[in-house]
């Protein structure tokens, strides 16, 4: 892969969703308490009535839904996305609980940035499911990975991870809380750190260079 520099245009953040927006709600809280310096231009779901667009609304940020029902291919949908991130100027996509393979439209309005938020330390546990796959599996640690999206499921060049125990009395809905309260303080920090810049994509890599 040719290496590729820092394209993040602006501050100005387009969060795709699907569900409750707590990490929505958790880079609302980011900003306002000023340890993230951005905007959220535009929030956006493919699910009418999706908690994360009254979130959004209280805190008086544009919400809008685009169904992914009624168009002609997956890709049309795509195209909608990207043309209304880009009529908002937005800078960096944040995937917070959008639970929709992101195409090739979107991958190339937003080469490489485009975050996604997982709930595994990737690459164990991709897809669906991953806290029931980590305690099916018998891991004694798991966590959050923030990542690039590219167009290979939950496989792009990871930005930051932090880690959780397991314990064996764990549920997957035991160890989804733990892994949430690392989610929501992980996902402001890298959006942080794409913002600010100083960083390249190397092969599958994400480095930041030497100050
Ligand atoms: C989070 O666990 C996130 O990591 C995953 O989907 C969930 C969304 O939760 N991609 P929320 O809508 O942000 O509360």
């Amino acid at each position: 892969m040719i290496e590729k520099r820092n394209q993040v245009s602006n501050r100005r953040l387009g969060v795709l969703v699907s569900g409750r927006g707590s990490n929505l709600q958790a880079l609302i809280d980011a900003i306002a308490d000023r340890r993230l310096d951005a905007t959220i231009a535009v929030v956006i779901s493919n699910i009418e009535g999706a908690g994360a667009l009254e979130r959004a609304r209280a805190a008086g940020i544009e919400a809008i839904c685009i169904s992914h029902r009624g168009w002609p291919s997956r890709v049309d949908h795509d195209q909608a996305l990207a043309r209304e991130l880009r009529a908002h100027d937005v800078g960096l996509v944040c995937l917070a609980g959008y639970m929709r393979i992101v195409g090739a439209p979107l991958l190339e309005a937003f080469p490489d940035t485009i975050l996604n938020i997982h709930p595994a330390l990737l690459p164990s546990f991709p897809g669906l499911e991953p806290q029931r796959q980590a305690i099916a599996h018998g891991v004694k640690i798991s966590g959050v990975t923030v990542h690039l999206v590219t167009g290979e499921l939950d496989a792009g060049p990871i930005v930051a991870q932090r880690s959780v125990p397991v314990f064996d009395d764990d549920t997957a809905k035991t160890l989804a809380a733990r892994i949430l309260v690392e989610e929501h303080q992980a996902y402001a920090e890298a959006v942080q750190v794409m913002l600010d810049g100083g960083w390249r994509v190397d092969g599958r890599r994400f480095v930041r260079n030497r100050a």
